[in-house]
C-alpha cells in the first residue's frame, strides 16, 4: 500500500555476476508486487562475471523494467563498454570522473509527471583520486533547481564509511536520498536525516551468499592470506541474497519520508 502523493523507489546493490543477475531476475516480480515501486534502480558495475557490464546485460535489465543502472569503479572493465555507454542515457557512471570521460554521471527521468534526477558519484578514500565528489555533485544542484527537479537521488559509490556519512550530512536537505554502494555489505544505519534526506551507508549486493563480497572464498584466501595475485570470480552458493532499499518520497517537497532495507535470502533451487 502506498500513500497518496508518494513516489516509491527501489534501489538494489551491486549485482555480482550470474548469481546476482539470477537472484534479481527471479525476485523482481515479487518485489514489484510487494512494494509497488514507481522507479527501480540497480548498480550494475559487477554484473558481467564480477567485473563490468556488457550491452546484453544492460538490455536485459532494462527489459526487466529497471529504469536506471548506476555503476562505479568497475564500469570500465569490459572493453566493449566504450562502444555502448553513450547509447544508454540511463546507464550512468560516476559523475566526478574528469571531463571528457565517456558516458554521463547523471540522468533525469520523468515518472507520473515528476522529474527525478539520478546521480552516481564516487568516493576518493582508498579509491582512485578522481575529481571531488562533493564539489561535482554540488555543481549540479543549481541546474536541477532551475529546471524544477526536486527529487534528486544519489548512489554514492565509496569504500570508507566515514566518507559516505560525510556525504550524507553535507547534502542533507539538498538531495532526496543518498545511498552507498561498493562495499557489497549492507549496513543497518538507514534513516531520514534531520533535513529530509534518506540515508544509508551501504545498501549491500545481489549475489552469492557464501562468498567474500560475492566472490569465491578460496580466491580471497589466496589474495588476503597468501598475498598472491588472483583472478576473482563470482562464488557458487546454496543461496543467493538480494539487498537494497525502498524509499518513499513526497512528490511536492522532494523530501524522503521513509527508508527501509530490503534483504532476502533465496535458495538457488527456488524460483
Ligand atoms: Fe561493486
Ligand atoms: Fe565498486
Amino acid at each position: 500500500m502506498k500513500p497518496e502523493g508518494i513516489l516509491r523507489i527501489l534501489a538494489f546493490g551491486d549485482i555480482i555476476g550470474e548469481p546476482g543477475r539470477k537472484v534479481f531476475a527471479n525476485s523482481i516480480h515479487k518485489m514489484r508486487e510487494k512494494y509497488l515501486p514507481d522507479l527501480i534502480i540497480l548498480n550494475g558495475e559487477n554484473s558481467a562475471h564480477g567485473f563490468g557490464i556488457t550491452e546484453e546485460i544492460v538490455k536485459s535489465f532494462f527489459n526487466m523494467g529497471v529504469d536506471v543502472i548506476t555503476s562505479g569503479n568497475h564500469i570500465w572493465q569490459k572493453k566493449e563498454i566504450f562502444n555502448f555507454i553513450d547509447k544508454y542515457p540511463n546507464l550512468i557512471r560516476p559523475i566526478n570522473y574528469p571531463p571528457g570521460t565517456p558516458g554521463s554521471g547523471m540522468t533525469i527521468i520523468e515518472k507520473s509527471n515528476t522529474k527525478i534526477a539520478i546521480i552516481n558519484a564516487m568516493g576518493r578514500i582508498f579509491m582512485d583520486a578522481i575529481d571531488c565528489p562533493f564539489r561535482t555533485v554540488e555543481s549540479q544542484l543549481n541546474y536541477l533547481k532551475e529546471n524544477n527537479v526536486k527529487i534528486i537521488l544519489v548512489d554514492f559509490h565509496a569504500e570508507a564509511t566515514s566518507e559516505k556519512q560525510v556525504f550524507g550530512w553535507y547534502f542533507d536537505g539538498r538531495v532526496t536520498a543518498v545511498w552507498g554502494t561498493h562495499t557489497h555489505i549492507q549496513t543497518s544505519d538507514e534513516r531520514i536525516l534531520p533535513k529530509g534526506t534518506a540515508y544509508i551507508t551501504d545498501i549491500g549486493m545481489c549475489g552469492a551468499r557464501d562468498s567474500v563480497i560475492g566472490m569465491k572464498i578460496e580466491e580471497s584466501y589466496r589474495k588476503v592470506i597468501q598475498h598472491l595475485p588472483v583472478k576473482f570470480s563470482p562464488a557458487d552458493s546454496s543461496a543467493n541474497i538480494i539487498e537494497g532499499v525502498a524509499i518513499d518520497i513526497q512528490v511536492n517537497s522532494g523530501k524522503a519520508t521513509l527508508i527501509s532495507r530490503i534483504r532476502e535470502i533465496i535458495s538457488i533451487n527456488s524460483k
